[in-house]
């Protein structure tokens, strides 16, 4: 019975799930379960997640879906090292839900108890699947989030981008939703770009070339609405048409960001190991982005890790696996008065100096 084995728990956002991961000694990991719920059909008449109604969905089926989890496993949970749960970035009622649940385990098991940041959990994924070195590129795109990070180790992350407007999948979403798609607005999009003729619509490409190494997609979606009302009624093709656009002009502009971010990373550490550039969050769904991304990865001399869709998305066992990450690296266990945190930041030095990050002033 080597290494660590973590149940782990996540319910940010509109995924309830648990999950048993095995970290062994060599630091290779295996999901021996993973169960998700998606609440997806609950907030899909209202274009978006309702935070009330996701917390009291939680609480009604987080039970069931840790004993699945467990009995999944086939570990008991008598064996179990370790409990990990988000304890932020979130919404606050889900995280509560999320948290309680694993506290009360925690306490009548006397197990060691681990509040994760989600964010940590997306940016560990490679690891999970791919055993990926230190230090290494991840770019995180999901509904909440879209940013750059450089992940020097666990525990050790520098924010090098961020959007300072919508996040990527929040853009697909609202664009989704203005030309009458439906929700999540992502593969909507997606799916009807593939019909659509290049070059009917002309979008700009956000923030190229700016040296920041931010995002900025919420003019984007506003060109597409004036667009749209100069068109409307709007046909299937015309939908599809400004869908490629779109698509175009945000995958242009990862691109862009993306190659300047790993140009810096090559100065700072190389490239002679062929460090990894890792895209982690739903919009790495998305097959046009992935195969940008990869292009560019190849071409600056880096490996592109895409981790499996179901580990794209929310999930527990990324959160399992930060807590197993964690406890190996020998860094300290949560009491169990820990709160949830509805903000966190992965590079807490990153939003509290902005323009500076841990290690002095960045361009
Ligand atoms: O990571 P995720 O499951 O949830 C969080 O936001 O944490 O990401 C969901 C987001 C949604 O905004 C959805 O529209 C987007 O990912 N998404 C996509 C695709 N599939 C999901 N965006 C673009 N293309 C897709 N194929
Ligand atoms: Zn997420």
């Amino acid at each position: 019975m080597g290494g660590l084995r973590i149940l782990g728990i996540e319910t940010s956002c509109d995924e309830t799930a648990a999950a048993v991961v095995h970290r062994r000694e060599d630091g290779t990991g295996e999901i021996l379960s993973d169960v998700v719920l998606s609440q997806l059909d609950l907030h899909a008449a209202f274009g978006g997640v309702v935070p009330e109604l996701a917390a009291r969905s939680h609480v009604s089926v987080l039970d069931r879906l840790v004993s699945e989890a467990l009995a999944d496993s086939g570990v008991a949970l008598g064996d179990i090292d370790a409990i990990a749960v988000t304890s932020g970035p979130g919404l606050i009622g889900g995280l509560m839900v999320g948290l309680m649940t694993a506290k009360a385990i925690a306490m009548a098991m006397a197990l060691p108890f681990l509040g994760v940041n989600h964010l940590e959990g997306h940016a560990l994924t490679a690891r999970l699947t791919d055993n990926v070195a230190f230090p290494y590129l991840l770019l995180l795109v999901s509904g909440g989030h879209t940013q750059i990070v450089l992940v020097n180790g666990v525990g050790d992350y520098e924010r090098w981008g961020t959007t300072i407007d919508d996040a990527l999948g929040e853009a697909f979403d609202k664009t989704a939703k203005l030309l009458g798609l439906g929700y999540p607005g992502g593969p909507a999009v997606e799916q009807a770009a593939l019909s659509g003729v290049p070059r009917r619509f002309r979008l700009p490409v956000p923030m190229r070339r700016d040296p920041r190494l931010d995002f900025s997609f919420s003019g984007l979606k506003t060109a597409v609405r004036q667009m749209a009302e100069a068109e409307a009624p709007l046909s299937d093709q015309t939908i599809a048409d400004l869908c490629l656009a779109f698509q175009l002009s945000v995958t242009a502009s990862l691109d862009d960001r993306i190659a300047m971010a790993l140009e810096r990373f090559s100065q700072r550490f190389g490239t002679g190991s062929r460090p990894a550039l890792v895209v982690a969050g739903g919009v790495a769904a998305n097959k046009a982005i992935r195969t940008t991304l990869e292009a560019r990865a190849g071409k600056a001399g880096f490996r592109f890790i895409a981790p499996p869709l179901n580990l794209c998305t929310d999930n527990a066992a990324m959160i399992a696996w930060a807590g197993a990450e964690r406890m190996a690296a020998g860094l300290p266990f949560d009491g169990l008065d820990l709160a949830p945190r509805s903000r966190w930041p992965l590079d807490e030095a990153a939003t509290a100096l902005i323009g500076h990050g841990k290690r002095g002033a960045k361009a």
